[in-house]
Order: structure tokens, then C-alpha cells, then sequence
């Protein structure tokens, strides 16, 4: 068998908000040229529609309607285009407003409707059986995919993580408080980790990695050693 071969079909990631996840699954998919699919676009473009729309973040029956009936794009852009993924909705370009502020704030309610999840997880599990892929989200290898060949958790302190967006909002002109960040994240950690539906949690046969002092280039570096290691030994099965 070859190396390649002994790959795993679908990688797993799971995290908290700015725990690595987006960056190391974008590396990872284009290194082993497999498709990177960040579930979580998903479930800001229902927020985005919700908020253009004047849905109401706790209104489930809307909110799940809007879901179940909207037909959510996400797509790898076109050469040249920097960005690692376009979300379309009937055509459109939404991508741009996934990052607004007013989405922000109400994506973790949004999300946690068990009618919008059932209809995004339904999508979502599709794409991933297809295999080639790198998932990106929150329930990846407990709910969406649980039979995924590799599963990982990756984390980081709050500290830590807000820091890195703060740093991303600066980048992008943005103008917040560091304190805000760290307030709006702590209230996200705690609304993804303690919904009912398929909170935040790492699954049993996950790899646990605290990213928290560590680069994206070790990270990589690291998890394609885990990848490549556990693929070299089912080519060469220790006795
Ligand atoms: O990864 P992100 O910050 O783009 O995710 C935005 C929100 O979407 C996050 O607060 C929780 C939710 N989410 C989820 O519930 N399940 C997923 N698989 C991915 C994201």
C-alpha cells in the first residue's frame, strides 16, 4: 500500500473560536490537496440572512425554516482570489458579511437551534462522506462525522485566543478593545460548550493539542507527523 493510500479519508477538527483550526485545516487540506470545509461559514451565512431579514436570534421556527430552505454554497474561490472559500447563496456573494460584527454577535444563539443544526449537519455530513476532506467546526467528530479516520481537538487559553483576534481585527481595520474580545469570546465559549445540541466537546478517540504557545508552523508540522506516523504504521503494522 502506498503512503497515500494509508491516509486518512476525513480529518476531524474541532475547536474553540481562534483556537487554530481555520489556518492548520486550510494547511493541512492544501498540503495533502484534499477539500477544506469550515462548517462554521455555514452557520454565519444563516445568521447573515437572519440579520439582513429581521429574524429574530431566538426565533427557532424562523430561523430553522430559513435554514432548512436556503441552498448554502461553500465553495474553493477561484485562482487568484486570496480568500480560502467563497459562501454563495442563490448566486450571491455573501462571504464578506460573514465577519460583520452584528453576525458576530448573534451566531452562537443562532447556532444552537436544534432545527438550524439539523438541517446544516444534514448538508455538512454529505459533503464529508465524499471523503478528501478537511472538516472544520465545533461537532465534527462527535455528531457530523463520528466515523471520521482522524479526529482532532485543537485548543488554546482564552487569553491566548482572543489575542489572536484581536490581532485579526486590527488587521482588517476594525476598531474593538481587546477587552471587548475577550468578553464577546468567553460569552461564545460558553454558549457553544453548554448547548444542548451538539455543544463543543472533544470526542473520546480525538488528539487533544494546546496550541496555546505554539506557531502555526509547529502545529502543521506536528499534526502532519501524526497523520503521516499513524499512515506509515498501518502500511507497516508494529508487532
Ligand atoms: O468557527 P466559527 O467561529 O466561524 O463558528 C461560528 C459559530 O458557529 C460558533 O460560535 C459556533 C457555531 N458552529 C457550530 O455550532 N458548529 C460548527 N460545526 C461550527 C460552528
Amino acid at each position: 500500500m502506498k503512503l497515500e493510500q494509508a491516509l486518512p479519508r476525513i480529518i476531524a477538527i474541532d475547536g474553540p473560536a481562534a483556537s487554530g483550526k481555520s489556518s492548520v485545516g486550510q494547511r493541512l487540506a492544501a498540503h495533502l490537496r484534499y477539500l477544506y470545509f469550515d462548517t462554521g461559514a455555514m452557520y454565519r451565512a444563516v445568521a447573515f440572512l437572519a440579520w439582513e431579514r429581521g429574524i429574530l436570534p431566538y426565533d427557532e421556527p424562523g430561523l430553522s425554516e430559513l435554514a432548512r430552505t436556503t441552498r448554502i454554497d461553500v465553495v474553493p474561490s477561484a485562482p487568484g482570489d486570496p480568500r480560502p472559500y467563497v459562501v454563495q447563496v442563490e448566486g450571491r456573494d455573501i462571504t464578506e458579511g460573514l465577519r460583520l460584527p452584528e453576525v458576530e454577535a448573534i451566531v452562537s444563539p443562532v447556532s444552537a437551534h436544534p432545527g438550524v443544526r439539523a438541517a446544516l449537519t444534514a448538508q455538512q455530513r454529505r459533503i464529508g462522506l465524499a471523503g478528501q476532506v478537511v472538516m472544520v467546526g465545533r461537532d465534527i467528530g462527535t455528531v457530523v462525522l463520528p466515523e471520521a479516520d482522524f479526529k482532532l481537538y485543537l485548543d488554546a487559553s482564552l487569553e491566548e485566543r482572543a489575542r489572536r483576534r484581536y490581532a485579526e481585527y486590527r488587521t482588517r481595520g476594525q476598531r474593538v478593545t481587546f477587552e471587548e474580545i475577550l468578553a464577546s469570546m468567553r460569552e461564545r465559549d460558553r454558549i457553544d460548550s453548554t448547548r444542548e445540541t451538539a455543544p463543543l466537546r472533544q470526542a473520546p478517540d480525538a488528539v487533544y493539542v494546546d496550541t496555546t504557545a505554539l506557531s502555526l508552523d509547529e502545529v502543521f508540522e506536528h499534526i502532519l507527523h501524526l497523520i503521516t506516523t499513524r499512515a506509515r504504521n498501518r502500511i507497516n503494522p508494529k508487532t
